[in-house]
């Protein structure tokens, strides 16, 4: 099938039936032979889901009415063409030829003659990109500009944007494989530029590579894991011989980063149990072992009936607002009212973990958001209802008082993140 066909439909799966990108995406570039195609496929879908409101007023301003239900198809045809004519190089009459005929295999012949006559009608007029309101000027939706202008009064421009950058690539070395520096030798003896991140195992790449080129990758040598991701286990610092809880593990970059760094006796839990799957296939492949369970994070007592934890990771469940650089979709699946579930659900999990947590030992609780009320705000309450917490500043984090470590999108190239290392007293 047209590969715009395939875009359409990876959209309409998106926006209309709220899948995520990183489902639909692959499930129609499985339909697709060659590396190209499947990389102008990606381009194609992730452009849409960045540039969402843009798109959709241009083409809408050109239809007279709008297309409702089985033909919604046909207007996220329409922005994958629009999205060719504004953002890519490929030729208009290539563009506009290739999008029709998309139509025609989604099996709308009698809408072919509209495409046609939108997308001409757009590449005529020439417009500006609108930029009348909040929504059209950031391409996101007005509610998260609101959390952003309250919650980064300085910067929140610069936040946004920087959720509209195509992210970089990192990959985590496995020290049990090699030394970092030996792993950056072995990347520069094929040819590809990287350099030594912060943390103490992260390389930056310096342009993104398939998983096949990395040197020793099926055996384990190395991981794809953002350079924000990789603070987790490091700043929860295992030590041999310790039990240790990764309370939300799926799909496990945190879990075998942890066992990575020391001997311990890991148990990973998650609510979701296929996701749990992709834990088992990511420990294999690192040839690492942990305990999986499929439970309740807000529940230990129902699945665990060992000793309490002498460190805890609450890598807890959030609104990835902070990772939209990766996953545009975010903007349009998440709604203003998760957030008040996911900060209530996060505390439950907060509070509850606390309990399973030994006297003196050490909970890091994460998220890969950048909204106040997920982090901060959320630390702030526990520690009020909490006495036996002590909040223990990272030394990353750029103002000792804060409470925890906001990273922004884009912060040494990496992903927005949140970070709070709390001893129990
Ligand atoms: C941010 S993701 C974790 C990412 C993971 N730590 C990693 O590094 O690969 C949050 C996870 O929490 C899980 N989750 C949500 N609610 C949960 C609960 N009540 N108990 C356990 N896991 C839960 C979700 O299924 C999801 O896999």
């Amino acid at each position: 099938m047209n590969l715009r066909a395939l875009a359409a439909k990876v959209a309409f799966q998106v926006l209309e039936k709220g899948i995520s990108l990183s489902v639909a995406l692959p499930d129609q570039q499985k339909h697709l032979e060659s590396g190209k195609d499947k990389a102008l496929l990606a381009e194609l879908s992730y452009g849409v889901m960045r540039h969402l409101p843009q798109l959709d007023k241009l083409v809408s301003d050109c239809m007279s009415k709008p297309l409702k239900g089985k033909q919604r198809i046909v207007h996220q045809l329409l922005l994958i063409g629009c999205y060719q004519l504004y953002f890519t190089r490929i030729p208009s009459h290539a563009a506009i030829s290739e999008t029709a005929e998309a139509c025609r295999q989604l099996k709308f012949e009698g809408l072919v003659k509209v495409v046609n006559g939108v997308l001409r009608n757009i590449q005529r007029q020439e417009k500006p990109l609108p930029t009348d309101n909040d929504t059209l000027a950031f391409n996101t939706p007005s509610w998260i500009v609101k959390r952003l202008k309250a919650a980064y009064p300085e910067n929140w421009q610069e936040v946004i944007e920087q959720s509209h950058q195509r992210p970089p690539m990192w990959l985590r070395n496995n020290k049990r494989s090699q030394t970092r520096d030996e792993y950056l030798a072995a990347l520069a003896e094929i040819d590809i530029p990287a350099s030594a991140g912060k943390s103490s195992d992260a390389i930056l790449l310096e342009s993104p590579r398939d998983v096949a080129q990395l040197p020793g990758f099926d055996q384990g040598a190395a991981s794809v894991q953002d350079g924000a991701a990789q603070w987790a286990a490091t700043l929860l610092a295992p030590k041999d011989g310790e039990l240790v809880l990764d309370a939300c593990a799926a799909p496990g970059g945190k879990t075998c980063h942890l066992l990575e760094l020391a001997n311990i006796q890991l148990v990973a839990v998650d609510f979701d149990e296929k996701r749990l799957e992709r834990v088992q296939q990511n420990l294999d492949r690192l040839s690492l072992d942990a305990k999986l369970v499929h439970g309740d994070a807000a529940d230990i007592d129902s699945w665990w009936q060992g000793d309490k934890f002498d460190r805890i990771l609450l890598d807890a469940p959030c609104s990835a607002t902070g990772v939209i650089r990766r996953h545009p979709d975010i903007k349009w699946l998440r709604k203003q009212s998760d957030i008040d579930e996911l900060a209530a659900l996060q505390s439950k999990i907060l509070d509850h973990c606390w309990q399973w947590l030994k006297p003196g030992g050490t909970l890091l609780y994460a998220t890969c958001s950048i909204l106040p009320q997920e982090n901060e705000q959320q630390i702030r309450s526990f520690l009020e209802r909490a006495d036996d917490a002590t909040l223990i500043p990272i030394s990353e984090q750029p103002h000792p008082d804060d409470i925890g470590w906001q990273i922004t999108p884009g912060t040494e190239n990496m992903d927005g993140f949140y970070y709070a290392r709390l001893v129990k007293g």
